[in-house]
């Protein structure tokens, strides 16, 4: 199949133009003005923005988590990330406490593989660090899964301690990977979540107050602190508030190097929405939404270059999941949905209201998660060679979000009459026409594995 993507205006994070380009099987082969091809199928993108496919590296699908499962299957949720224009996502697999990362691993591939619509990775989450699970960190990254995920919350499930995470980090910066982390201090959310139950205080801001930034700033630099001592590179994930960040902020007058990630969400939602009258779970997630403030420390952290990835931290349920905590916030599964939404909402809310120009979106919505997790240039941007992962947006078009409209397995949004401007109209994915006129055009089990590489690039 060959593609010709005419008269564009291309984007990429240091780019801004209007050209042509020209697809050959799954590659980008030519970009240019008024390019001499002749082509199977040619797209006029005149008027449109034409972008990298987006690369969500934070997303959990059909993970087992508080008791149920997330409720976007490898199949549902690649498919709903390729509608919102992201082609490539990282979902996590959790390794079991007192069991290996190989079983882990098998145990998602045999969700994920075939089944997948859009391409994916994996992080390993080292829930279990010990002497059996170290030399399994060096096989991990021959398998091109060069990431390992560290809770320090969620004490009792999830949660290591520091002497396993300056441990994994000494293995991690040796077999040249990168940590991830979530950034909160579990001993102190676990104590406040306690005193809350036993004061009958049960209801979803609860859960907000069982977290507050102190719990998530400590953490932060602790982190960061641990991964200078070690040298091993780091990555927070889903950081939120103006004390996580400046624990980093910190850390770069010492010349360390933390990538940060945030998610949509904290850019755009705050926690008044947890005494929103019976809806307050919808946004139970951690750490949890924060407030204006944060919004405004984030939308700066991204144009000071601190904040380097937006990503979403998908992590979906039902509504009558969440009500297994209907009576009790600690019982609420943790997690929201976005895997559709973000790139438009990012657009929307950043480059359309002024925030963030078109190049920072490209950057931190595809290009430095390619680039921190090893996948770039294939992935994360919009040159000779590379995949021919390509968004064509409509700039100008208004719409609405709804769960009505949206193809999440969920059956509610956290964005429910948002009205949004610009659209995702077409994307391709490996030069097939993946979307198209609201149609998914390829089937479950297009998605592939994307084996990443060790290099952590400079962003
Ligand atoms: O609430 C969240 N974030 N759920 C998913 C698990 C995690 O902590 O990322
Ligand atoms: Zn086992
Ligand atoms: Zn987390
Ligand atoms: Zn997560």
């Amino acid at each position: 199949m060959s593609v010709l993507i005419k008269n564009g205006r291309v984007i990429t994070a240091a780019d801004d133009y209007h050209a042509d380009i020209f697809i050959e099987g799954e590659k980008i082969k030519a970009i240019g003005k008024d390019l001499p091809f002749e082509a199977e199928r040619s797209i006029d993108a005149n008027g449109m923005l034409v972008f990298p496919g987006g690369v969500d590296p934070h997303v959990h699908l059909d993970m087992p988590f508080m008791g149920t499962f997330s409720s976007d299957t490898h199949e549902t949720g690649t498919r709903a990330a390729l509608f919102g224009g992201t082609t490539t996502v990282i979902d996590f697999v959790l390794q079991k406490q007192g069991h290996s990362l190989r079983e882990a691993l098998d145990e998602w591939n045999g969700r994920a593989v075939g089944n997948a619509v859009g391409d994916y990775s994996f992080h390993m989450a080292v829930t279990d660090y010990n002497d059996k699970v170290k030399p399994e960190i060096k096989e991990m990254i021959e398998e091109g899964i060069t990431s390992f995920k560290t809770f320090m919350a969620y004490k009792g499930a999830l949660m290591i301690d520091d002497r396993q995470m300056i441990g994994l980090m000494e293995e991690v910066k040796k077999q040249g990977g990168l940590i991830n982390v979530h950034a909160t201090n579990g001993d102190m959310i676990d104590y406040l979540i306690q005193k809350h139950r036993s004061e009958g205080k049960l209801t979803p801001l609860y859960h907000y107050l069982s977290q507050p930034e102190v719990t998530e700033a400590e953490a932060s630099e602790r982190f960061v602190d641990m991964a200078n001592y070690t040298g091993c590179p780091g990555y927070i994930v889903h950081l939120t508030c103006e004390g996580a960040l400046n624990a980093v902020r910190n850390a770069t007058r010492r010349n360390q190097k933390v990538f940060v990630e945030t998610c949509i969400q904290y850019l755009l939602l705050d926690a008044s929405l947890y005494e929103k009258d019976g809806e307050g779970a919808k946004w139970v997630m951690s750490p949890p939404l924060r407030q204006k403030k944060d919004q405004e420390t984030l939308w700066a952290g991204i144009n000071q270059g601190l904040v380097n990835v937006v990503a979403t931290d998908h992590c979906p349920f039902l509504w009558e999941q969440k009500m297994m905590g209907a009576n009790d916030f600690s019982k609420i599964p943790n997690g929201h949905p976005a895997i559709e939404n973000r790139l438009e909402l990012l657009y929307s809310e950043g480059v359309h209201k002024g925030r963030i120009t078109p190049n920072k979106f490209v950057e931190v919505a595809s290009t430095n998660p390619a680039k921190i997790f090893g996948m770039y240039p294939r992935k994360g941007t919009l040159a000779v060679d590379s995949d021919a992962d390509i968004v064509i947006f409509d700039p100008d078009k208004k719409h609405v979000l709804s769960a009505q409209t949206h193809h999440m397995n969920v059956d509610y949004s956290g964005y429910e009459g948002w009205e949004v401007t610009g659209k995702v109209e077409t994307v391709l994915l490996r030069g097939e026409v993946a979307i198209d006129q609201n149609k998914c055009l390829v089937g479950k089990g297009y998605g592939q594995f994307i084996k990443r590489n060790k290099v952590v690039g400079i962003v």
